[in-house]
């Protein structure tokens, strides 16, 4: 399992100290929610941001788009040094061009579906994808409540990906803490976004321990 800490729930006025000490602390990713204030209520934090943030660290950036057309953007955010970049599929009406795209731009590509939105809507792109987010809560705020049938769409993707034979990453962010990691593990995640529960529960190292621990449970 690997534990992608939300930025969301650290301190924006540290945000390099925050970044230095989850590499201190053995995290390899951290996950970046970026909002408009327009596909979600809130807004957030841009490219120019991760870009400098950049320069001093080595973890993978995950960052996850909560963004109407983020087509427009892919290349601002590549640039800025986006590992992994994750569209929502309601928010873009060319979703494989998006994808496409993002891939051309050098970056590995993600598709996030809200909580009420069916898998089906990846059934054509799923092979071109490197990692599927499984929106838990619906997005624009941290220290959401987990949305419980989340669990059986985890399940459905899972036997997708398997039925296919790809490695695609199954991801799963809102309201994910170490009670609930088992069962995700279990059900087939193999990313967990954590934002509260993770930053909220300082020092860094033993809670990504106790996640760790949970996923092995
Ligand atoms: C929600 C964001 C999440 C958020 C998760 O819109 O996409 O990444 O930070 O926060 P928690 O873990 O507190 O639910
Ligand atoms: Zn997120």
């Amino acid at each position: 399992m690997i534990l992608s800490p939300s930025l969301l729930s650290s301190d924006f006025g540290r945000l390099a100290d925050e970044l230095a000490a989850l590499e201190e602390a053995g995290l390899s990713w951290v996950h970046w929610d970026v909002m408009d204030g327009m596909f979600v209520p809130n807004i957030t934090l841009g490219a120019p941001i991760i870009k400098r943030l950049r320069k001093n660290s080595k973890l993978f950036f995950d960052v996850h788009l909560m963004v109407q057309s983020p087509e427009r953007y892919i290349g601002d955010f590549v640039d800025a040094g986006a590992d992994m970049l994750v569209v929502h599929a309601e928010a873009t009406n060319h979703l494989e061009r998006t994808l496409s795209e993002i891939r051309r731009q050098g970056a590995q590509c993600g598709v996030a579906l809200n909580p009420h939105t069916p898998l089906s809507v990846l059934d054509y792109v799923l092979d071109q994808l490197d990692m599927v987010l499984i929106m838990s809560v619906n997005p624009g705020f941290g220290g959401q409540k987990f949305i419980p049938f989340s669990m059986r769409k985890i399940e459905e993707l899972s036997a997708m990906i398997k039925g296919r034979g790809l490695k695609t990453l199954i991801q799963v962010d809102g309201g994910v803490d170490p009670e609930n990691t088992p069962e995700l593990v279990c059900r087939g995640a193999d990313v967990l976004v954590s934002g509260s529960a993770f930053f909220g529960h300082p020092p860094y190292r033993q809670r990504h321990e106790a996640f760790q621990a949970a996923a092995a449970r």
